[in-house]
C-alpha cells in the first residue's frame, strides 16, 4: 500500500491522514519494534544483569543506549512540549553549550564501553536547525554506534534523508494530529505537508522494513480519536513502528493538562488501542506502566542514561533523577556509583506522566503535583 492511498484533501482541514477499514491482510511485514530503541530479548538481558550487578556488586553496568540531549534551537513551537520549546522556558539541564569534540569523544568512548549500541537524539530542539548536525551523526556512527533520532520531519531534504538512511539511523518523525489544520495549530507552523513528505521519502527508501521508522504522536482527548481509527491503521498498513504515546506532562500548561488523559482516561485508551490492533491482527495487552502502545512497562532507567548539555547525567529525559555531573566527575565513574545502583535496586514504575493502569488501585500512591488531579 502507498500514503498517497492512504491520505485525502478535505477543504477546511487540508490533507487529512485516513486509515479506511485496514484489514490484516493489508498489514506487510507489520513492524513493531524500532530498531536500537524498542525492548527486546537483549534489552531484558542488560536490565537482568543490571540488577545482578546491584545484588553481587561485581562486573560494571550495562546500557542499551544513551540520550545524548542538545541545546539546539526549534523550528516549530509545539503545545506542551516536554522540553519547554512553546513556552520559551527550557529545561535548566538543558542551558548549556554544545559539547565540545573532546567531551563527545570521551562520552561515546565510555558509552561503548558501558555496551552502548546507540545515542538517541531526543531534543531539546529540532537537530537539523543545527549546522554542524551531520558532522554530530557521523562523528558517532564513526564510533560504530547506531542512531535514533527524533525529529519533525522539516528540514530533512530528499539528499539527506538518503545520506541518513545510508548510516542505518532510524527516525520518529513527530506529528501532533492526523489532520493538517489541527497539526499545524499546535506546532504552530504550517509545517504538516513536510513531515508528510519525509515520512514518504523514508518509506521509499524502505527504511520501514528494517524497524527504522516510526510516527511519534502524543495522545490528548482531542486526538484519541483519530489516533485510532486513523494513525493506528495507517501505520499499520505502511509498516512504520505507530508510536503513539502518552503525553508528558512535565512542562505543561493548566490549560494542556486539561486535555491529557487521567489515568481512567488513559485505560480506556489503551484498551481501545489493543482491541484495534487486534482486529489488524496484532495481538498485545498494554501492562501495567504502558506508556506507548504496544511496548511494555516503561523500564528506560534500568538500560539506558541521559546525557544533558549543562553536564547532568540523569535517569532518563522525563523523569530526571540526577546521578551526577560530568563537570565533576568522569562518566565511567558516575555511572559506577551509588547512586545510579540505588535506582537500579529501588526501581519503580516512573510517575512522569500518566500511564496504564489495571485499576485506581494501581495508580502510585506519590504522585508530582502536576499529576495529582489526575487521580
Ligand atoms: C522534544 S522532541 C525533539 C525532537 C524533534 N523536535 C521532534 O519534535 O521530534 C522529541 C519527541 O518528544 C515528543 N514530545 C514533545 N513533547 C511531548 C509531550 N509533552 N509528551 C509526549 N511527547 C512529547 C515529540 O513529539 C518528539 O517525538
Ligand atoms: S518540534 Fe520537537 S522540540 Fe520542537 S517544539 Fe515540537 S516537540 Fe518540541
Amino acid at each position: 500500500m502507498q500514503l498517497k492511498e492512504l491520505i485525502k484533501f478535505k477543504k477546511d482541514d487540508g490533507i487529512v491522514i485516513r486509515g479506511p477499514n485496514v484489514q490484516s491482510k493489508a498489514i506487510i511485514n507489520p513492524a513493531r519494534h524500532l530498531k536500537y530503541y524498542s525492548v527486546n530479548k537483549e534489552t531484558e538481558e542488560i536490565m537482568a544483569h543490571n540488577l545482578k550487578w546491584v545484588k553481587n556488586g561485581e562486573g560494571d553496568p550495562r546500557f542499551q543506549f544513551v540520550y545524548i540531549m542538545l541545546p539546539t534551537s526549534c523550528n516549530q513551537v509545539c503545545r506542551g512540549c516536554f522540553t519547554g520549546q512553546d513556552k520559551s522556558k527550557l529545561l535548566a539541564n538543558l542551558d548549556g553549550p554544545f559539547f565540545r569534540n573532546e567531551e563527545l569523544e570521551a562520552i561515546l568512548g565510555t558509552a561503548k564501553q558501558v555496551g552502548v549500541q546507540a545515542v538517541i537524539y531526543a531534543g531539546g530542539g529540532e537537530l537539523f536547525t543545527w549546522k554542524s548536525a551531520f558532522d554530530y551523526i557521523d562523528r558517532i556512527i564513526g564510533h560504530g554506534l547506531g542512531m535514533v533520532i527524533f525529529t519533525n520531519g522539516t528540514l530533512l531534504s530528499n539528499a539527506e534523508i538518503a545520506w541518513v538512511n545510508d548510516r542505518n539511523i532510524a527516525l520518529i518523525i513527530s506529528i501532533r494530529d492526523t489532520i493538517e489544520a489541527k497539526h499545524n495549530q499546535l506546532v504552530g507552523r504550517p509545517h504538516f505537508r513536510l513531515a508528510l513528505k519525509t515520512i514518504e521519502e523514508c518509506l521509499r527508501l524502505g527504511m520501514q522494513g528494517d524497524g527504522r521508522l516510526a510516527v511519534e504522536m502524543p495522545v490528548t482527548i482531542n486526538n484519541e480519536n483519530r489516533a485510532l481509527n486513523d494513525l493506528l491503521p495507517f501505520c499499520r498498513a505502511l509498516g512504520i513502528v505507530p508510536w503513539i504515546e502518552e503525553f508528558i506532562q512535565i512542562s505543561t500548561s493548566n490549560e494542556e493538562q486539561s486535555v491529557c488523559h487521567d489515568f481512567g482516561r488513559a485505560r480506556e485508551f489503551f484498551q481501545k488501542m489493543a482491541a484495534k490492533d487486534a482486529e489488524l491482527g496484532i495481538v498485545w495487552s498494554p501492562e501495567h506502566g504502558t506508556r506507548m502502545i504496544d511496548q511494555p512497562q516503561c523500564r528506560r532507567p534500568l538500560y539506558s542514561f541521559t546525557v544533558y548539555p549543562n553536564g547532568d547525567v540523569v535517569d532518563c529525559p522525563s523523569h530526571s533523577r540526577k546521578y551526577g555531573n560530568l563537570k565533576e566527575e568522569p562518566l565511567e565513574r558516575i555511572l559506577d556509583s551509588e547512586r545510579v545502583r540505588e535506582v537500579f535496586r529501588l526501581f519503580e514504575y516512573c510517575p512522569c506522566s500518566v500511564f496504564y493502569t489495571d485499576g485506581d488501585e494501581q495508580i502510585p500512591l506519590a504522585l508530582p503535583d502536576y499529576l495529582e488531579e489526575l487521580r
